[in-house]
């Protein structure tokens, strides 16, 4: 059955280490940690989120078009896929609605290979080295555009 209230919170490769990998550059919470507290958010707003990762682009592919018929809106880290994926960009340009890219470090101050994103040309908002806070923000704006 489709419920148009989900939001889909998509992450990419390595993302389910977060936590524990490089957490001078990623923190120490966990993507558990912040399904909890966007939750919270999407609750409160009489919403639901489904927070999904996967180290397979074709995966993440899927969920988004699975998210064409059941999701009022899409959150993605598409992590290293970011830089790479024009398979992943070219799904986000089948879903109709709103597209928020969240990049938990700031890519800008990193490698240069980090500074390009094929997603960004879909993306309708874009939250970049704001922690794994930028989730919650970034759900607090697709709540806004949806409601
Ligand atoms: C990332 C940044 C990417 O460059 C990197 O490959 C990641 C995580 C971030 O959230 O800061 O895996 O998307």
């Amino acid at each position: 059955m489709t419920d148009l209230r989900k939001v889909f919170i998509l992450n990419g490769p390595n993302l389910n280490l977060l936590g524990k990998r490089q957490p001078e550059i990623y923190g120490h919470e966990t993507l558990q940690d912040v399904e909890m507290a966007c939750r919270q958010i999407a609750s409160a707003a009489g919403h639901d989120i489904r927070l999904l990762q996967s180290n397979a682009e074709h995966q993440l592919i899927d969920w988004v078009h699975e998210a064409r018929e059941s999701a009022s809106g899409i959150i993605i880290n598409p992590a290293a896929f970011t830089h790479t994926s024009v398979a992943i960009l070219d799904a986000l340009n089948a879903f109709e609605g709103p597209v928020i890219e969240v990049h938990i470090s700031n890519v800008h101050k990193r490698e240069s290979f980090r500074h390009h994103s094929f997603v960004s040309g879909r993306a309708d908002g874009i939250i970049i080295g704001c922690g794994v806070q930028g989730y919650e923000l970034a759900l607090q704006r697709i709540l806004k555009i949806i409601n």
